[in-house]
């Protein structure tokens, strides 16, 4: 049993494999959390403490302060006056919202989450639901404790119910709240831009808030929702770390304050400057999910967790045996295709290895440039005489998949859909509205919206087999209103947006149901857990020069699996160096391989590479998609990336180093400290033998003044 409740001591415990999550009831009606962590480690007991200007209520005095305990879930101006999980104002006209312990439930496996993204439950999965309620507003709080117990994972939502009589509106709802003890952490957090997605940053907290969020209607390149906690001296291998993300891909609030009694609390949810809910009598709204997993071993353990987390209960099951190799279209091409064009593409791709053709942007409508055609989605006569159907027969003859790519939540002011329906785009009456790379965003909280989508792409496709969909999203939401929500509904709009997107892309997978989806927004800037639901992985980022690429990659590991991260050798006239195309390719095979060359442009010579690669990669590819992933070198901290992949036994390990910037030759040593002691390993790329001892202690390898060094061991356990 992952859950306990002690009626004795009012204690609830939540097991996971590794883990530990404790928090008591006081005095029958609060929630003081007590302890995460190790599950070795000792419970601290409550203690009623003397805390001056911290209020009380005169029943409990300072058996619970509110503003000096650790809590599980806190309610607007309750007492507790450090940042509030919720927000309702109610039908007084504050916001005042206290809640009291009300009762709990054990529930096997977990409830879904209607309309939303959410971690899939299985035979061992439990659910604690805890209910809260204030009284004089009659509003009840279900929180949920979800446990992962293999993946060391909880994660957290609540569902807000107004008993009332009158309307509510919420204002602010977090998913998660945690209460740690201490205030001296380091925060790790991954900020960025449009081809700079999830810079690593690593800072120690003070007194204050530290808050990461997106106020774009995306989960954005400007932050991604994952946020670590640690200790100062926490390493890849040693010490505490706390991870915490959110499944959802709109707009978000982490949140962590360090207050000036020595604590730290952190919040996910949805924040409060772009939403409001307007909670009618007898309605019910429930959160996102948020997801945090505790690690003793380091953030290599935390990082392992939310891999294996991801890949069993978020990512959809994959429609095909290998994940096929892509050629996109878009480096090489931009708008320029047609059918000619996309089977000289068709014919290189073939003779290179490659499995799957992606014809990206283009394709449509009147789209030979980012100004015009969005929203219509039928293919452009002039560039496919026969129409797609015939196209999409012709690139199979070549023996390969076909991808297709869409951009389905867009509009561009020159289009068909937009002179039929102007009144469909996100916007506030009365103001001009603002583009951005020429488009609007199509208002997905209208149902109308989501029916047109739907019956365009299914005459589209009808009859045609599309092996994969890009799925793009090329701006960010700003002056957020909707003709179709009414005037109090309005503070919804970019939640509902978010919600629209989810059953159009959940109606994709039944529509579909053979096909896989990428996800994209202007490269990363939705590479979050609420895409990870419906896409298989994520157009990384728009930055294919393999050195940024490198940064991009290593900071997305640390909260996804490699999986999860399309990663493109791209530049044809670079690669027609061969050591540069190698380059290039190591840096791709940290993620899912792919290739966005102008292939029928490239020699024959670099063709034979490229299916070499190809050849290559399905050897290991297994251990890139499924294995467990360990950090040798930071590329942020050092001029390297470093890092391996294995399986379970240990018997196969994919060793990959890769230098950044030139430099003066020197040795770096890289130690492989999962390699089995006593066994011998051959590489099979170099033919050389290492013992497991050897491998522990470090292979050395040679940094030089190129501006493409890399090496890759692929360790293979061997008897000889
Ligand atoms: C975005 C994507 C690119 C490409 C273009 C097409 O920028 O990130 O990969 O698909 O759109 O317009």
């Amino acid at each position: 049993m992952a859950i306990v409740y002690d009626k004795e001591k009012s204690f609830f415990s939540i097991e996971t494999q590794n883990t530990k999550y404790v928090f008591q009831v006081v005095e029958e009606e609060f929630l003081v959390h007590l302890y995460y962590g190790d599950k070795r480690g000792e419970v601290p007991e409550h203690k009623s403490k003397i805390v001056d200007f911290a209020p009380y209520y005169e029943k409990s005095r300072f058996n619970f302060l509110p503003d000096a305990y650790m809590q599980e879930y806190v309610g607007f101006d309750s007492g507790d006056l450090r940042t509030c999980s919720l927000r309702v104002k109610n039908a007084d006209g504050n916001a005042v919202t206290v809640l009291k312990y009300r009762g709990y439930q054990v529930l096997e496996g977990r409830i879904n989450l209607q309309g939303l993204p959410y971690a899939e439950g299985n035979e061992t999965t439990e659910t604690l639901e805890i209910t809260l309620v204030d009284e004089h507003t009659k509003l009840e709080v279900k929180i949920y404790y979800t446990v992962f117990a293999k993946e060391d994972v909880i994660s957290r939502y609540v569902r807000v119910t107004n008993y009332g009589e009158e309307a509510v509106t919420i204002e602010k709802c977090m998913s998660l709240l945690l209460d740690l003890p201490k205030d001296n952490y380091d925060m790790i957090s991954f900020y960025g831009r449009n081809n700079r997605e999830r810079q690593y940053q690593r800072n120690p907290l003070f007194v204050g808030q530290h808050n990461v969020y997106s106020r774009r209607g995306a989960s954005s390149h400007e932050f991604n929702p994952f946020v670590i906690l640690c200790d100062r001296e926490t390493t890849q291998t040693e010490g505490d770390a706390y991870g915490f993300n959110f499944v959802f891909s709109g707009n978000f609030l982490d949140e962590v304050e360090v207050d000036a009694l020595g604590k730290t609390r952190v919040q996910i949810g949805l924040g409060s400057e772009n939403f409001n809910w307007l909670l009618e009598a007898g309605e019910s709204f429930v959160s996102p999910e948020a997801v945090m997993s505790y690690s003793s071993e380091g953030l290599g353990k935390m990082t392992r967790n939310f891999h294996t987390f991801i890949r069993e209960h978020i990512l959809p099951e994959e429609p095909f045996t290998n994940r096929p190799v892509v050629l996109n279209t878009w480096e090489a091409c931009f708008f320029d295709i047609d059918e000619d064009v996309m089977e000289k593409f068709a014919k290189a791709a073939a003779e290179s290895g490659i499995d799957m053709l992606v014809m990206d942007d283009g394709w449509f409508g009147a789209r030979n440039n980012d100004k015009a055609g969005l929203g219509d989605w039928y293919p452009n006569p002039n560039k496919f005489k026969n129409g797609l159907k015939s196209f999409v027969d012709k690139m199979k003859s070549y023996g390969l998949k076909f991808g297709i790519w869409v951009e389905p939540e867009m509009v561009n002011p020159d289009s068909d859909l937009y002179r039929t329906h102007p009144e469909w785009c996100i916007e506030c009456p009365g103001r001009e509205k603002m583009l951005s790379r020429d488009q609007w965003v199509l208002d997905m909280s209208n149902p109308e919206v989501i029916a047109y989508l739907k019956d365009m792409f299914t005459k589209t496709f009808a009859g045609i087999e599309i092996d994969y969909f890009k799925w793009d999203m090329n701006r960010h939401l700003c002056q957020v209103g909707s003709n179709y929500l009414p005037k109090e509904r309005q503070g919804e709009t970019a939640y509902r947006h978010i919600l629209g997107v989810y059953e159009l892309l959940e109606w994709f997978h039944k529509q579909f149901p053979n096909a896989m989806i990428e996800t994209c927004s202007g490269g990363g800037g939705r590479y979050d857990l609420g895409m990870m639901k419906y896409g298989t992985m994520i157009w990384t980022s728009d930055m294919t020069d393999p050195h940024r690429r490198i940064r991009i990659q290593y900071s997305s590991m640390m909260g996804y699996p490699a999986s999860t991260m399309s990663c493109h050798v791209s530049d044809h006239k670079a690669c027609e160096d061969a050591r540069e195309l190698k380059y290039r390719c190591e840096v791709a095979l940290g993620g899912a391989l792919g290739y966005e060359l102008h292939l029928p442009k490239s020699s024959e010579a670099m063709k034979e590479r490229v299916k070499a690669q190809i050849a290559s990669y399905r050897k290991y590819e297994d251990l890139i998609l499924r294995g467990e992933y360990y950090s040798i070198l930071n590329p942020y901290e050092t001029n390297y990336s470093a890092y391996y992949y294995t399986n379970e036994d240990k018997d196969r390990i994919l060793l990959s180093f890769l230098q950044d910037a030139p430099e003066e030759r020197k040795e770096v040593v890289l130690s492989v400290i999962e390699a089995i002691e006593s066994a011998l390993y051959v590489d099979e790329i170099s033919g050389k033998k290492f013992t497991g001892k050897e491998l522990r202690e470090g292979i050395t390898v040679q940094s030089d003044d190129s501006s493409n060094n890399s090496r890759m061991w692929y360790l293979v356990k061997t008897h000889e």
